[in-house]
């Protein structure tokens, strides 16, 4: 049998966040450019030694069980920076979250870098290479195709490509895999 990627159970332990003085949740795709959850606070931050990457697969969200999308997941990367946005939050966001993220991914507390200097921990969202929706790397014209050609109830693969990018780029932020994948897109659709 094909092990389910569902996180929710293991998700449900909210010990961790509970034991956080601030809950502050870090946004490094979608939630970069839309939010759907109260917050009272967010800030541009870095998180360090990670890099995105369209390499978890979506069979939910922006592509099906029988033809999965590829969406963004981190990848330990030592030396790189990743940027993000970071929401003050309260524990009964993850509910919400819980559900929508229940693709394989895992929450973890990592260090999230404010402009003011200051570090302070926050909650991300990490498909991890051993969960059964991860897809991994590919050569970046095939990652290009499969987000071209995919579909899912959230809405076509491309458009979280060109969203993300966009927001990347408002924000002065470069990301050569998210950018270069955005400007393939953009030429099979010509
Ligand atoms: C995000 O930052 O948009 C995000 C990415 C993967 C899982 C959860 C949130």
């Amino acid at each position: 049998m094909t092990p389910s990627p569902d996180t929710r159970e293991i998700n449900a332990d909210r010990s961790d966040i509970e034991a956080l003085d601030e809950i502050w949740l870090f946004g490094y795709g979608s939630l970069i450019y839309k939010v759907d959850f109260p917050y009272t606070e967010s800030a541009p931050v870095y998180i360090t030694g990670w890099q995105r990457r369209f390499w978890q697969g979506s069979h939910d969200h922006r592509g099906t069980p029988e033809k999965p999308g590829r969406v963004l997941t981190l990848i330990e990367a030592p030396k790189q920076r990743c940027f993000g946005i970071a929401y003050r939050v309260t524990l009964d966001v993850f509910d919400h979250l819980d559900h929508r993220e229940k693709n394989g991914y895992l929450r973890s507390i990592q260090a999230l870098d404010f402009a003011d200097g200051d570090s302070r921990p926050g909650v991300v969202y990490i498909g991890q290479p051993d969960n059964p929706a991860f897809l991994g790397d590919a050569p970046i014209g095939q990652i290009a195709h499969q987000i071209f050609h995919s579909v899912g109830p959230s809405g076509p693969n491309s458009e979280y490509v060109h969203l993300l990018a966009d927001a990347l780029r408002e924000h002065d932020e470069l990301d050569e895999h998210v950018f270069e994948i955005d400007r393939l897109l953009r030429e099979m659709r010509s």
